[in-house]
């Protein structure tokens, strides 16, 4: 086994990643119940970087109890708002204080340039935990009036409180190991929630570290449990075990379906933040030199391992050769390589499996007469990386088109009127972004109003706040993340009634 240790790695992370890795169950650190470990590789070298207790059903099942007790009888549903909304915002700090380090674990365990995490990432992680802190003290009911028509004369005072939903599944990908683990748990963790998360195979190496600054935060124990372990086996326990309240997932569309046929047992709830083939239209009378390099970050920022990647380039007609060809010089200029080394823009894809559905959708592309005018192939001798690529001669009945790649690869098509575009833009399974690059105003938000797509951006793109609801129209899911509509989904309503006269 080759631990892909470079010279320049970050002390604490050499520390963290030398001995196999323990999962969190009711406060304490613990191996599988079946003893079993699995890898986590390095991207960037195809080679172990360190290796991870392999939860399974049996661990599922612990987690569930105590994230059962420590919802039913813990100290956690006895504190009062404002010292939970400390402990999220304390959790917060300790990110922070340590972003160095996080960043450095997740660019080896992701592929990642380590300057993306320490700059997007991590930040936005910590910003996570502190806009949700001050929800914990801000979630109330209302009074209600009533007129009940058969009870003549009557009076009442009828009133909702809002509900932790109990205990919660959180079932996370690879692309933003942190970032995820921080949208799923931050809310739940407002409304006073109790949760089992699972990180992804690929990627375990962050959350568990978070998992230390939980235990240091002072949570108590039971209130986050951290079980990492493979889909089919630890989150398909999770997702059908019948104790759990609900289930929050992120993925792939095919999973979220799974994941919504294994709550029906119980009817948990669900939130689903599935996939995406997010149309980025660029109008002849955009700016282009913010169009240009937009267009580019909009599918290269994480290697296009972005659920709302803006991989279908519509550009109108008259100025498609030229947004084309200043997209495609972005990815001449693109450094290819190792996240760590401080030279590179796009490191490698988080792993073999992604490296092959990739390379199989772009022989897909070719084999239906897609052209690339860059990239278009795997590259480098080791690790997982593929070229920033460029398709065109692409049409809406393609594979590459419709579905999603989840790589480094835009297909880039020309459009003749906005009428026909918006037909164009909504023509897809799923809706979970959509941009508009243009200088007319009304254009813009008239395009907006008849996009299918849970978030619209103008003359920008990739743009995340922690306030900013984020999800799907379609079968790019249910429900949102972050913003105030996230709290929606670890609530739950109770309606109280009381005559008083
Ligand atoms: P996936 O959907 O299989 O994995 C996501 C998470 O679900 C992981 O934690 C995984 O362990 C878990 N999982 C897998 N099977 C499960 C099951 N039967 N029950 C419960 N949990 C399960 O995604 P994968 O295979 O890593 O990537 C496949 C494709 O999914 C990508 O090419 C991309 O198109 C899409 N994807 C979308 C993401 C998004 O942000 N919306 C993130 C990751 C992948
Ligand atoms: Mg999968």
């Amino acid at each position: 086994m080759g631990i892909a240790v470079s010279p320049q790695i970050h002390p604490r992370v050499a520390d963290f990643i030398e001995k196999p890795r323990k999962m969190l169950i009711n406060g304490k650190w613990i191996n599988a119940a079946s003893g079993k470990i699995f890898p986590t590789y390095n991207p960037a070298t195809g080679e172990v970087l360190a290796q991870v207790a392999e939860g399974d059903r049996e661990d599922i099942e612990q987690a569930v109890k105590a994230a059962r007790r420590a919802f039913d009888h813990g100290p956690w549903r006895r504190m009062t708002a404002s010292e939970r909304g400390r402990l999220i915002w304390k959790l917060g700090d300790l990110l922070e204080a340590n972003t160095e380090e996080f960043a450095y674990l997740e660019s080896l365990d992701n592929g990642k340039p380590l300057g993306v995490a320490k700059a997007a990432d991590v930040p936005l992680a910590v910003d996570l935990f502190r806009y949700m802190a001050g929800w914990a003290t801000k979630l109330e009911g209302n009074t209600i009036p009533l007129s009940v028509p058969y009870t003549p004369g009557a009076k009442y005072l009828a009133y909702t409180l809002r509900e932790p939903v109990g205990v919660v599944g959180q079932i996370i990908p690879w692309n933003f190991p942190l970032l995820m683990a921080a949208w799923k748990l931050g809310p739940a963790l407002a409304t006073g929630c109790t949760v089992i998360l699972k990180p992804a195979e690929q990627t375990p190496l962050s959350a568990l570290r978070l998992g230390e600054l939980i235990v240091e935060a002072g949570f108590p124990d039971g209130v986050v449990n951290i079980v990492p372990g493979y889909g089919e086996t630890a989150g398909a326990a999770l997702a059908a075990h019948s104790d759990v309240d609900k289930i929050a997932f992120t993925g792939s569309t095919e999973v979220g379906k799974l994941i919504v046929h294994a709550a029906a047992g119980n009817l948990k709830k669900v939130s689903l933040e599935l996939g995406g083939k997010s149309p980025n239209v660029v109008f002849k009378d955009a700016d282009l030199e913010s169009a240009i390099p937009g267009a580019a970050s909009a599918i290269f920022f994480n290697h296009g391992q972005c659920c709302c990647a803006g991989s279908r380039l519509y550009v109108e007609k008259s100025v498609f050769d030229r947004v084309v060809e200043g997209v495609a010089e972005h990815a001449r200029k693109i450094t290819v390589g190792s996240g760590l080394d401080p030279e590179t823009q796009m490191g490698p894809l988080v792993s073999e499996e992604q490296l092959n559905r990739v390379c199989g959708y772009l022989e897909a592309g070719f084999s239906e007469g897609a052209k690339a005018i860059i990239g278009g192939r795997k590259t480098g001798e080791k690790g997982y990386f593929v070229e920033p690529t460029v398709l065109i001669n692409t049409r809406e009945d393609m594979k590459v088109v419709r579905e999603e790649i989840f790589g480094p690869v835009v297909t880039a098509m020309p459009f003749e009127d906005p009428e026909e575009i918006l037909t164009r833009a909504n023509d897809s399974s799923y809706g979970l972004a959509a941009a508009v690059w243009t200088r007319d105003i009304s254009k813009a938000h008239r395009l907006a109003d008849g996009l299918r797509a849970g978030t619209v951006w103008i003359n920008c793109y990739n743009i995340f706040d922690a306030a900013m609801p984020f999800g799907g129209y379609k079968q790019s899911g249910w429900g949102r993340e972050m913003g105030h509509d996230a709290l929606n989904l670890y609530t739950q309503t109770k309606a109280v009634c009381t005559r008083l006269s």
